[in-house]
């Protein structure tokens, strides 16, 4: 059988004492690395979609506290403790679906208040070594993800998939990507359907040129495309990523994810989200609960520096959208495949 080789992203790193990424936002015309070394930075980046992606922000985030301290001299760790607190409150307020935020900011908070024994210097080397932890971990079950996924994919599939859950949403690997990454590598030809993702354009800019990389047939639509392609019979499954998985399975992701599913639904398509488990908020009953993200008007009326719309007209623009448990064929998790009930399938 052949196999190939995915390369991967360097999306976040510690650098030089810095949190160093990608500037997704020139993608992909340019691929720039920016070193944030303040904690401002680091929220500026997560707001403005530099580094975006639900468990790509987390890393950015948790790098981001380890930032906040590093240059710190607070006599005692809880002073130190104090102003951790105080900068992961600030990250908190960055963006407010993807809940692997919140995740790593929490996980953060743990380890300092477990720490506090330690002296300051080497509470912060124990703070950045989480970092790398959640790093290290989320590239990890990135991998179990793929390889989960990919039993989902035969070959010869037409995958279709929304926005980017690739390596540049995660550590290097990504969630939905990551399955077709894998059934890649493992031979099976496939050709991935990328949706152009207004009005960021996340599938056209950052999707097709991960895919291209790595090798595999890639076809840009329109979002307005989905319905054609599948009625032409060029789609057997669809995947995509999630910002936020409610408990009983409802799944939150980039605007137009709850349209694919429906679509879906009607020409009988699978239909697969890819998340690790960091994304689960079990504390949500169902998906009505999540909060969805609003974003300025002027990414929709002149997105790109380019006018599209009469000045003043009245905008909405959700990021996320929520889509049903009950049109998810599977949640695929680095433990494996889930099917419904989720909420029985989360708890084992
Ligand atoms: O607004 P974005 O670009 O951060 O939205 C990203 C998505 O919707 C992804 O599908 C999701 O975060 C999963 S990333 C593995």
């Amino acid at each position: 059988m052949t196999t190939h080789t995915i390369p991967t992203v360097d999306t976040v790193a510690w650098r030089d004492d810095a949190v160093r990424l990608i500037d997704q936002t020139l993608l992909p015309t340019e691929f720039t690395y920016i070193d944030c070394r303040t904690v401002e930075q680091v929220w500026e980046a997560i707001k403005s979609l530099r580094v975006r992606g639900a468990p790509a922000i987390g890393v950015a985030a948790a790098y981001g506290v380890v930032r906040a301290v590093w240059n710190n001299n607070a006599a005692t760790s809880d002073a130190l403790i104090k102003s951790l607190e105080k900068a992961a409150d600030y990250l908190a307020t960055s963006r407010p679906t993807a809940v692997n935020l919140f995740w790593a900011l929490d996980r953060m908070r743990r380890v300092a208040r477990e720490h506090v024994a330690l002296a300051p210097d080497a509470l912060k080397l124990r703070l950045l070594d989480e970092a790398v932890e959640i790093h290290e971990e989320d590239d990890r079950l990135c991998h179990a993800i793929g390889e989960h996924g990919a039993t989902l994919i035969q070959d010869g599939d037409g995958v279709l998939t929304h926005c980017n859950a690739g390596g540049l949403a995660t550590s290097g690997y990504g969630t939905a990507l990551a399955v077709m990454f894998t059934a890649h590598a493992q031979g099976k030809r496939i050709h991935v359907y990328s949706d152009e993702t207004r009005p960021l354009l996340q599938g056209a800019r950052l999707t097709t040129w991960e895919l291209m990389r790595a090798g595999i047939e890639t076809t840009l639509i329109c979002d307005s495309v989905a319905a054609q392609v599948m009625r032409e019979g060029r789609i057997q499954r669809v995947v995509t990523g999630a910002d936020r998985i409610a408990a009983n399975g409802d799944s939150a992701n980039k605007i137009g994810t709850y349209m694919l599913a429906v679509l879906a639904k009607a020409h009988g398509i699978p239909f697969y989200i890819a998340a690790p488990t960091s994304t689960l908020d079990m504390s949500l009953d169902n998906g009505g609960l999540i909060p969805i993200e609003e974003r300025a008007a002027e990414e929709v009326t002149e997105g790109f520096g380019r006018r599209t719309a009469p000045e003043g007209v009245n905008v909405y623009a959700p990021a996320f959208d929520v889509t049903p448990a009950e049109l998810i064929t599977a949640i695929i998790t680095e433990k494996g495949v889930h099917r419904p009930p989720y909420r029985k399938s989360f708890l084992a």
